[in-house]
This record gives structure tokens, sequence and C-alpha cells, in this order.
């Protein structure tokens, strides 16, 4: 019988952080001193959630609201600030070493809000320098806050193109226009040591040619980084259900976009994730993108501040809520803005078992794989001891084992969205099937 990770969807669900939110359930309250004493605090990463869009596209399942009333920016950004001082007084000795800011769109801010915003985490960095990511979207980015993010020294800004097809991203829900695309693109071109576009394949009226164009098209534009993300749509998002075709298209769309991305020059760093290769570092760590996104972090030690953020700790997950449909999303705000954010009341707790489990996901998922060693440095055991599967997707050709490591082959990684959910512990299947969505 073929094994179910081969036999169903390619698509059964994007492992980007374990768990999801959707295990997150409320905790006796800890004050965040607590929570933090036993963690290393020298090297932190500092997550900055803007819950802000000029639009809400029709497939966009993230946590965020569009065109808030005028009052609602400021008090959240008194809000952030608050957040952050009650986290530099429960860590006062947190050392920073990354930032990232991401929505969200968190260009929806102008020149002043985005200045306020920096004074926040110059609160919790000190003011100092650090590797600093900043998503952007094409349409509400101006020459101006180019300007800012670039005298600030961001090091990378990742934009939301989707597809530079006005017809496909219109047809999905996003009103937005080539030229403003180009525009924007005009705008950041050279300005920043990487930038980042977002593509999607699987979008209505799409085809493998028309994607192709896409992909083509970003290369063309110097993308230094390319995030490809198939399509996927989710109770309460604007699309509606897919046709049962879709998955061939989306996987038809993956295999052809990564055989023309490497051919021009660019490596895989995960199913999603290429980067173009630099001849000067032929061989950098993929998991470790310097100012990337949260997604590829591996260590846990994450802060994050606004009302859609999740903080990291090894044992401990916390955020605040999770929703997607807009009433929900707004009340979430809404609290935000006035709750008690000196504890942690909202999420998960890692047993040993759940650690283990996400320490798996993490690594596996990217190309550069799972190291043994560090593994066996961290939790005393051997990985194919703890995960037996491993052995069972080697003998499937989804994963290969040389020494030290264990890493995804090409099939492996382009079904990461059928392997990852297999490693899911029963707890967290339970606790994601009962989420009732809001
Ligand atoms: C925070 S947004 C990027 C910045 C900005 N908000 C924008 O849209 O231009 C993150 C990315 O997630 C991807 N995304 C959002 N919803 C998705 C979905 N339902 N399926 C696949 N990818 C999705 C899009 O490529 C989007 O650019
Ligand atoms: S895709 Fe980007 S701009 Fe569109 S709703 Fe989602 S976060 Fe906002």
């Amino acid at each position: 019988m073929t094994h179910p990770v081969l036999a169903g969807s390619p698509f059964a669900g994007y492992v980007y952080a374990y768990p999801h939110k959707t295990a997150y359930r409320p905790l006796p309250p800890r004050p965040l001193a607590g929570v933090w004493a036993a963690e290393p605090r020298d090297r932190l990463f500092l997550y900055v959630h803007v819950p802000f869009c000029a639009m809400r596209c029709g497939f966009c399942n993230l946590f965020t609201t569009a065109n808030p009333a005028g009052s609602l920016v400021p008090l959240y950004l008194d809000a952030l600030r608050r957040q952050a001082e009650v986290t530099r007084a429960a860590l006062p000795d947190a050392r920073f070493a990354r930032l990232a800011i991401g929505g969200g769109t968190p260009t929806y801010l102008d020149e002043r809000g985005l200045e306020e915003l920096f004074g926040v985490t110059d609160r919790l960095t000190d003011g100092g320098a650090i590797p600093t990511a900043v998503e952007t979207s094409p349409d509400t980015l101006t020459a101006g806050k180019v300007d800012l993010l670039a005298a600030r020294g961001v090091r990378r800004v990742s934009i939301g193109v989707q597809s530079f097809l006005d017809a496909e991203v219109r047809a999905s829900g996003r009103p937005q226009s080539r030229a403003e695309v180009d525009a924007a693109l005009g705008l950041l071109r050279g300005r920043f040591p990487v930038l980042n576009l977002d593509l999607m394949y699987g979008l209505p009226g799409q085809t493998v040619d028309s994607w192709l164009h896409s992909i083509r098209t970003a290369a063309e534009w110097g993308a230094d980084e390319l995030y490809l993300y198939p399509l996927y749509v989710r109770p309460l998002t604007g699309l509606g259900n897919s046709a049962k075709r879709w998955d061939d298209l989306r996987v038809n769309c993956y295999r052809e976009g990564r055989a023309v991305l490497l051919a021009e020059g660019y490596e895989q760093v995960s199913m999603r994730m290429f980067r173009r290769r630099n001849p000067l570092t032929p061989n950098p760590s993929p998991s470790r993108g310097e100012g990337g996104t949260i997604h590829c972090c591996q260590e846990d030690g994450m802060v994050g501040l606004g009302s859609g953020a999740r903080s990291y700790t090894r044992g401990l997950h916390y955020s605040f809520e999770y929703a997607v449909a807009a009433g929900g999303v707004k009340a979430i705000i809404a609290d935000y803005l006035t709750r008690d954010l000196t504890v942690a009341d909202y999420g998960f707790e890692l047993d040993a078992d759940e650690q283990r489990r996400r320490y798996l996901l993490q690594s596996l998922l990217n190309a550069d794989g799972l190291h043994e060693s560090r593994y066996t440095a961290r939790f005393g055991t051997d990985p194919a001891a703890d995960f037996p599967d491993l052995r069972t997707f080697r003998d499937l050709g989804l994963v290969e084992y040389n020494h030290p490591r264990w890493a995804p082959t090409p099939l492996g990684l382009e079904r990461s969205d059928a392997l990852g959910p297999w490693f899911f512990s029963d707890r967290v299947r339970a606790l994601t099937a009962e989420y009732e969505p809001r």
C-alpha cells in the first residue's frame, strides 16, 4: 500500500511553525520574567507584527485587518510601546541579534508611524543596528518610506507580488496593478542587500506558462530571494473551495518553477524558498539566513510584539488569541490595546517530546536538513531512535541520510506539506481539530 504521505494531497498543510496557533489555548497567567528566567537571552530574535493592510486579499489567511479606523493605528503603536517597556522591564539583560517587522503590511504605516515603530524597537535593541527585515506591499510603498528603511539600515525587504499578471491577482481578490508593482520594484531595486519577492501559484486563471512568466520577471527584477507559495484556501478566507485538479496544477507549477530558478542560478533552501547563489559565498548555511523570515529560524528565543505576534521559549510558545475573519481580528486587536501585557496567558507548553518534534520539523523541511550531532547535543538522544519514521521515509525516497545529516531529497522537498504534518503529535492534532475558527 502506498504510504499516506505519498498517496494523499501534497498540500496537506504548510508547517511554518510548530505547533500552529490553532493549538494554542488559555493558560494560567505567568509573569514574563519567570517565563524567560531559565532561557538564554543573549541572542534573541525580535519580531514585531503590524496587523494592518490597505486591502484584504481574497486568499489571505493571515492575522490582519484592512483599512483600520484612523484612531486605531496610533493606539496600536502606543500598545506596542507599552509592550516593549514591560518586556524590557521583565528581561532587562536581553540582547537582540535580529529584528523582523512583518504583517499584515508594516508599510501600511505612514513615515511618521514607521519612525515611531523603530522608536519602539530601539527601546529593546538600545538603538543598536542589528540585521533587520521588513515586509511590504506594492500599494503601500513610497519613495519616502524606502528612504526611511534604507536610512535605518534595513537589510532585507520582502514584497508581496503574487503575480505579474493583473488578471490573476485580481481574480484572487487582490486589487493590484502591474504599474504599481513595477513602480515599487523600481524604488526597491539596488537599495537593500536582500530583496525578496513573494509569488503565488494555484491562483484562479493561472497556468504553468503564466506562472513561469511571473518567475522569470521576478528574476529579471534581480530578486535575491524568492518565496513561491502554493495557494492555500482556508475556512473564512474569501475564495471558497478548491477543485480537485488544483493539486496537479500546483505540483506542475512547483516542479517547473523550481527548474527555472535552478537554471537561473538560484539554490533551493526549502520547498518555498529560493536564494540567488552568491559567487563569493558558495555554500551559505541555508537555514540560518540573516534577517530572513521567522519561518526558517531553528533556535528558539523569539520575543514577539503586537497582537498577532508569537513569542518562543524552548518550553513555552505564547501569543494572543488567533482569528482570520474580520470581526475576530478586530476584537483581538481591541483587546490588545488595553490588556495586561506583563504575563503570558495564551499559548502552548512544549514538553520534551514536542520540543523534539519542533526541532525535527524546523530542520528536516530545509535543504540543509537535520544535523544529528546538534540534535543529540540538545536532546541527548538519536533522531532516528526518536523518530523511526525517518528510516521509513528514507526507504520511500523522501529523505536521505548522509552522516551526520538527515536531509530531504528533491521528492521530500516537493512533499514538505505532506511530510511535515505527519510528524505532528496526537495532542497537537486533537487541539487543532477542536479549534473553532473565528
Ligand atoms: C505578509 S504577506 C506579504 C506582504 C504584504 N502583506 C503583501 O501581501 O504584499 C505574506 C505572504 O503570504 C502569502 N500568502 C498569504 N495568504 C496565502 C494563502 N492563502 N496561500 C498561500 N500564500 C499566501 C503571500 O504570498 C503573501 O505575500
Ligand atoms: S496578502 Fe498581504 S496585503 Fe493581502 S491581506 Fe494578506 S497581509 Fe494584507
